[in-house]
């Protein structure tokens, strides 16, 4: 006699499944928290840099002075594309997405990267590092290029951040300490967070003994969706499209009433609040008060307001970003590649993790289809 097995447990879109052990952050949907390596993002917003946190994140602790000034110079270091990449992120076509664009160029930049097979942690540190470094340039670079504009070279100085190297590559000028410091701390916001889709598509890749660069172009194509990073340009044609503060109410009972799903709300884990976008949202609050720009932040209060009334869903990191980015001139097409360029840090972190305690990651499915029928000959089919 056979006993039906029982069934194994199956949670649409994973949701409440535990994928795997890390030690890199910690997002706690009850306390509506976020950690990095044992450290309060809300903390590191305030007092860090993005530079010492992806230096937490691959190495797990922060860099002390000297650390730190080591770790700049080598991004410093870095930042120039080999220029066969550089020459073809020009000769991209100028309408393609730019997320596609960063995919491309980063496969380029795979091509001339002499670790590219080497996963020794070693080698994947000084990848991560590299990519981290890079990014910027490849996305200002294909955006000056799309736009024809010239193209502006990135610093080579370690006393030019990270945030303040690609505003300038970005517009040409130099940015305004309040935009470098709002700008980074969006970039904190962004660098890790968990399992989340691009980064369970890099450890996928990476668990299969792949690469590095692999794992990342994974993890970009997983990105640009816009239920994951896509959100933040979403976010912004939305609030576009709103218009105006006093409209702004009427704008979103109709879109509930419509059924549209409003982009930059509601969050798998959050379901409480995204702490990033409380972070931020003070933060946008702020720069529109010194901009004379105080409009976005009430348009996103009175939405906000509205969301929370109707269906109890709070707004998530993509959507405070968005305005923030709006008022430091950024085009709203180099969103989603900003978020990449953060995120990096945070999906080097777990490929390197994944590598160091790997296991092939191969889920089941659960199958739908017809059970099993017998074969029919090409002849008899009708
Ligand atoms: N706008 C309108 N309704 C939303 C919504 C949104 N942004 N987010 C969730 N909901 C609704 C769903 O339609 C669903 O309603 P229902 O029960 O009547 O069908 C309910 O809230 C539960 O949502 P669900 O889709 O199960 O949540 P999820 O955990 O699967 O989805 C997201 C999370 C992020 C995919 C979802 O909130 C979303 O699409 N948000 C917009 C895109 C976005 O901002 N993404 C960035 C995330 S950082």
């Amino acid at each position: 006699m056979t006993t039906a097995a029982t069934p194994l447990p199956y949670s649409p879109g994973l949701e409440g499944v535990i994928a795997g052990p890390t030690s890199i952050s910690k997002v706690d949907s009850q306390r509506c928290s976020l950690v990095y390596r044992g450290y309060d993002v809300q903390a590191l917003v305030e007092a860090a840099t993005y530079e010492e946190i992806a230096y937490l994140l691959f190495h797990g602790e922060l860099p002390n002075q000297t650390a730190l000034s080591t770790f700049r110079q080598l991004l410093a270091s870095h930042r120039e594309l080999p220029p066969p990449v550089l020459a073809a992120i020009q000769s991209f076509p100028k309408t393609v997405h730019p997320m596609d664009a960063l995919r491309a160029a980063t496969a380029l930049m795979a091509l001339h990267d002499a670790d590219v097979e080497d996963n020794s942690p070693e080698a994947n540190l000084r990848k991560a590092i590299r990519l981290t470094a890079q990014f910027p340039t490849a996305i200002a670079a294909y955006y000056r290029a799309s736009a024809d504009k010239s193209y502006i070279a990135p610093s080579s100085s370690p006393d030019v951040s990270h945030a303040e190297n690609f505003l300038r590559m970005m517009s040409g000028e130099s940015p305004t300490p309040l935009s470098v410091k709002v700008f980074d701390m969006t970039l904190i916001c962004y660098a890790e967070h968990g399992f989340n889709a691009s980064t369970f598509a890099a450890r996928v890749t990476a668990s299969t003994e792949s690469d590095l660069h692999s794992a990342v172009i994974s993890a970009i194509g997983a990105l640009k969706g816009p239920l994951h990073g896509g959100a933040n340009e979403e976010a912004m044609k939305m609030l576009l499209e709103v218009g105006t503060v006093e409209k702004a109410r009427t704008w979103m009972e109709t879109a509930l009433a419509e059924k549209r799903k409003i982009m930059g709300f509601g969050h798998r884990e959050y379901k409480f609040g995204d702490p990033r976008a409380r972070i931020l949202k003070r933060v946008g609050k702020d720069l529109g008060e010194q901009l004379g720009q105080p409009h976005w932040d009430a348009m996103a209060a009175a939405l906000e307001e509205v969301m929370l009334a109707e269906k109890s869903i709070h707004p998530n990191v993509d959507f405070p970003t968005a305005y923030i980015y709006y008022m430091l001139g950024l085009p709203i097409p180099v969103y989603t590649p900003i978020f990449a360029l953060a995120r990096i840090a945070g999906w080097s972190a777990h490929v390197m993790e994944q590598m160091a305690h790997n296991r092939l990651i191969r889920p089941k499915a659960l199958y739908e289809g017809v059970s099993f029928r017998p074969f029919v000959a090409l002849a008899e089919r009708g």
